[in-house]
Order: C-alpha cells, then sequence, then structure tokens
C-alpha cells in the first residue's frame, strides 16, 4: 500500500521510480498528512526545530539567458534592469549583518558585467568585512575557472538548481542552455568543493510524476546540500503568461518527499511558496523545509526583481521582512537560528 511505501521510505531514505510514481499517484487527503508528519519527524531528527535565515540580495536583473518561465529573461524587453554596484551590495551586507544575518546568498541573472575579478573582489571584501558570515552565489552556469577563483575568494556555497530532471522539458524550457552541461556544472561546483543547491520547480507545464521522480532520483544522487524547491509561477511578460500555476499543496508534496530522500539537506520555504499562498512558508517549514531567505536588496529595485506575478515583500524593508519573518516561524512552531546554518553534510566532512 501507499503508506508502506512511505513508511519504508521513511526508514530506508529511498524507493524506486516506479514506487514514487504509484505514491505521487496515490495520495489522497490522509496520505499527504502523513507524508508532510513524516517529513516533519526527519526534519526535527536531524536539525531540530531550528530555522535558518539568509539574507537574499539581488544584485542584478540583467540575464544573458531566456528560460521560458523566467521574468527577467533577455527576451523579456518590458522589463527596467539594473545593476547594483559592488559598495551597494557590501552596503545591503552591512544592514543585513546589523540585523543578525551571518549568510548573504548575492543572486542575479547570467550578468557577464560581474566579471569573475569583479565578484572575487566583493566577496574578499564581504569576508574581511565580516569574517562569521558565509556567503552563497547564485548566479548561474560558468566555467570551471570562475568557480574555482570565487570559491578561492571565500564563497563558501552556490545554488543552481537543475530546474527539472526531465531532459525534454529542461530543452524544452531553455533554449539558450544545455541539459548536460547544466548537470555538469554541478558536479563541477560540488568537487570544487562548494556546498551545492540544487533544485527544481513544480506544475511546470508539461511536468508529469514520472518527471517528479526523475527530480528526486536526481537528488538522491547527487546528494545536494541544498535543495529549493517551488511552484511554476506565470509572469506576464513570457511565453509561458496563460500556462496554469503548480500548486502549493503538489509543492508541500515534493518539499516533504525531498526531506525524506536526502534527510540532511537544508530546505527552504521558498518566496514562490509565500506568494502562491499567505502561509505557504510556514507549511513548508511544516512538511520539511528548514530555511528561509528574506530579501535585502534595497527597496529602489526590489520591484525590477520579478521572476513571477504577484511576489511578495516588494515594498518591505529589510528589517521589516527580519521580524515579520521570525513571528511567522515562532507562530508556526519553530525557532530563529541566526547562525551560518551549515548542511549537516558539510559539517561532517570538515
Ligand atoms: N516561477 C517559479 N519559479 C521561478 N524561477 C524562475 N522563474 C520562475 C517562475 N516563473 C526560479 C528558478 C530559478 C530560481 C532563482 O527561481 O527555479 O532557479
Ligand atoms: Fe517580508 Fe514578511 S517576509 S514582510
Amino acid at each position: 500500500s501507499t503508506e508502506q511505501l512511505l513508511d519504508r521510505l521513511y526508514e530506508e531514505e529511498s524507493l524506486e521510480s516506479q514506487e514514487i510514481i504509484a505514491v505521487l499517484k496515490n495520495l489522497d487527503q490522509n496520505l499527504k498528512k502523513r507524508l508532510h508528519h513524516l517529513a516533519h519527524l526527519k526534519r526535527m531528527e536531524r536539525y531540530g526545530d531550528r530555522v535558518f535565515l539568509r539574507g537574499l540580495i539581488e544584485f542584478s536583473n540583467i540575464c544573458k539567458q531566456n528560460c521560458l518561465y523566467c521574468g527577467i529573461r533577455s527576451g523579456n524587453k518590458t522589463v527596467s534592469r539594473y545593476r547594483l554596484q559592488p559598495e551597494q551590495i557590501l552596503e545591503c551586507c552591512r544592514e543585513g549583518y546589523e540585523l543578525g544575518y551571518r549568510t548573504f546568498v548575492l543572486q542575479s541573472g547570467e550578468d557577464d558585467w560581474y566579471t569573475t575579478e569583479k565578484l572575487a573582489d566583493i566577496i574578499t571584501h564581504i569576508k574581511t568585512l565580516f569574517p562569521d558570515t558565509a556567503v552563497t552565489l547564485s548566479i548561474g552556469e560558468r566555467d570551471d575557472a570562475a568557480y574555482a577563483a570565487l570559491l578561492a575568494a571565500g564563497a563558501d556555497r552556490y545554488l543552481l538548481r537543475h530546474e527539472t530532471a526531465s531532459r525534454k522539458l529542461y530543452e524544452a524550457l531553455h533554449p539558450t542552455m544545455a541539459f548536460d552541461s547544466r548537470r555538469n556544472r554541478l558536479t563541477a561546483l560540488k568537487s570544487l568543493g562548494y556546498q551545492v543547491g540544487a533544485g527544481f520547480m513544480v506544475g511546470l507545464p508539461g511536468q508529469t510524476p514520472g518527471d517528479l521522480a526523475e527530480d528526486l532520483l536526481y537528488l538522491k544522487e547527487l546528494e545536494p546540500d541544498m535543495i529549493g524547491i517551488g511552484p511554476f509561477l506565470p509572469h506576464q511578460a513570457t511565453p509561458l503568461k496563460d500556462e496554469p500555476a503548480g500548486t502549493v499543496m503538489n509543492t508541500l508534496d515534493m518539499i516533504a518527499l525531498a526531506r525524506l530522500f536526502v534527510p540532511n539537506a537544508l530546505i527552504p520555504a521558498t518566496t514562490a511558496m509565500g506568494t502562491a499562498h499567505p502561509n505557504g512558508r510556514e507549511l513548508a517549514l511544516q512538511a520539511g523545509a528548514n530555511v528561509v531567505m528574506p530579501n535585502l536588496s534595497p527597496l529602489t529595485v526590489r520591484a525590477q526583481y520579478t521572476l513571477y506575478n504577484n511576489k511578495i515583500c516588494l515594498g518591505d524593508e529589510s528589517a521589516q521582512c527580519r521580524f515579520c519573518l521570525e513571528q511567522r516561524i515562532k507562530a508556526a512552531g519553530f525557532h530563529v537560528d541566526m547562525g551560518r546554518g551549515d548542511s549537516l553534510k558539510f559539517l561532517s566532512r570538515s
């Protein structure tokens, strides 16, 4: 029965493709509850009730790629583009540090104006000014030399979602990118020594239960330190504008399954979850997620970094998000941990 499959997944931390598909097809209300509860138990067993906060700095919305789902794709001529200057990025970190953040996530489109040298310089400055912080990069695909230089400059972690483990779907959604290259970049980051984050979207047009099973099996094989999962949300100035959004419920199921397949991973309750449902992030925390990434970007540029419609917190100061989240996390039954929050996998190998 599906219930037995879930119990076996809890014990053995894996299932076969056909079994995952059976689970996804048979999940009714009760089984969903059971799945989310098992994921919650696994998270409590590994990380306890701590929720780690990361300060997110969206430093450029300029992107050379053209992903069909993404609001900052190069083909979108209606978005006004911005780049934060290095001093502005450091200013966001200073503000974040004072609010207690000990991880900064530097995210952008694939923007080559930020050369390896410029980025290395920014990272060096952050690590010199704030030595007890971790720096996470989320800037897309670069070559081995760039990844190595940024690591040497002090970067600790790298987020590069695999987006979907289905080659067919990946190729349909990414006209300017290659499936094999994505996988190859993830393995390169891992062997260089970064804490690596992979992840995918749920509810992409044409995505099947078989595709979602592949996502879980790929995560199991890669064993990333971090796993970002969110619903696909349409953006009005993209080719996918009329496609239906992924659902909060299906995304919660995938978050819970990811926790059971890769128990030591850090899993964010994503902004996309908070956008899709008023309590989406809290629900994610209760289904196995254990990280939240509030926005530290300057208010003046926030609305310009829109990957999908109706993104939350566009008008909220960094301090507001910091305290709003603390309240919400407490109300959901958890505790904020302002430490660096390294993954258990990373702590056990260092
Ligand atoms: N809906 C949901 N998530 C999106 N992302 C990009 N565009 C969208 C969208 N329309 C996600 C991608 C990317 C991350 C930064 O945001 O998975 O890796
Ligand atoms: Fe930004 Fe709640 S997280 S105001």
